[in-house]
């Protein structure tokens, strides 16, 4: 499989780094929730929430280095179009949501780690290193970064649920190959020799 993306295929780099930044997003979104849920009085709670939350901000960290290289890789190559049969509106809406999913998933864990920083909250990356602080200690600033880290974190998890269920339709229900093409090779050879036509 090539690396690069053509305008018919995604490349094996791009689906290497959508696939992994999805999976570390969707598990942080689900530890940042276990967290919300823990409580200071309640037996385990306090010790859950000292190695939930260094993980929560490693793997933010992992992700945002990801996520930098992804954005650096899709915007100086090409990538394929929609099918020919695409209506406008839906290229329109198809374009805008791509183009707000690249940049919360930049700002998410930029607005994380200022948090984390603003608050002097230091961590150890996968318990390896301490990550030095990015900006210096400030309750202003710690309150203002939390709340855009909050609000574009769920903003962020509303249009994955919108992007994934939009995938799947367009497998099951317009059943091309928009799912398939951004498969790994092997589920895409699997799925087009099911569906010899394709
Ligand atoms: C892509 C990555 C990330 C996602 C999807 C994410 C998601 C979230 C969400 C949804 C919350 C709010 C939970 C709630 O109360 O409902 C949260 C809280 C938080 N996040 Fe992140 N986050 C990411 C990366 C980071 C990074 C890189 C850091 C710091 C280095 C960080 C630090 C925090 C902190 C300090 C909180 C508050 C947790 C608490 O209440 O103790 N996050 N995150
Ligand atoms: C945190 C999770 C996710 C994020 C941040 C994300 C982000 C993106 C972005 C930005 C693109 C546009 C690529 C480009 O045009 O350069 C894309 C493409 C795509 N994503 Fe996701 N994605 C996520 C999860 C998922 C999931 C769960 C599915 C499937 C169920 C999925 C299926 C696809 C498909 C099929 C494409 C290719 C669309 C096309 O060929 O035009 N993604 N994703």
């Amino acid at each position: 499989m090539a690396a690069h993306n053509t305008d018919q295929l995604w490349g094996s780099v791009t689906k290497a780094l959508h696939w992994s930044i999805a999976l570390l997003i969707i598990c942080n979104i689900a530890i940042a929730q276990w967290i919300s849920t823990l409580e200071v009085d309640v037996p385990g709670d306090p010790e859950m929430w000292q190695f939930l939350t260094p993980l929560h901000k490693s793997i933010g960290m992992l992700a945002l280095v990801f996520i930098v290289v992804r954005l650096a890789w899709a915007f100086s190559g090409t990538r394929p179009n929609l099918p020919t049969d695409t209506p406008q509106w839906q290229r329109n809406l198809t374009y805008s949501v791509h183009g707000l999913l690249y940049m919360l998933i930049l700002l998410v864990p930029i607005a994380g780690y200022a948090t984390s920083s603003a608050f002097d909250s230091r961590f150890e990356l996968f318990g390896l290193f301490v990550v030095p602080n990015a900006v210096p200690e400030n309750e202003t600033v710690a309150t203002v970064t939390y709340w855009l880290h909050f609000v574009s974190a769920w903003t962020l998890a509303g249009l994955v649920a919108l992007h994934a269920a939009s995938a799947v339709w367009h497998h099951a229900i317009k059943k091309d190959d928009i799912l398939t093409r951004m498969l790994p090779r092997l589920a895409a050879d699997q799925d087009s020799l099911s569906n010899p036509a394709d």
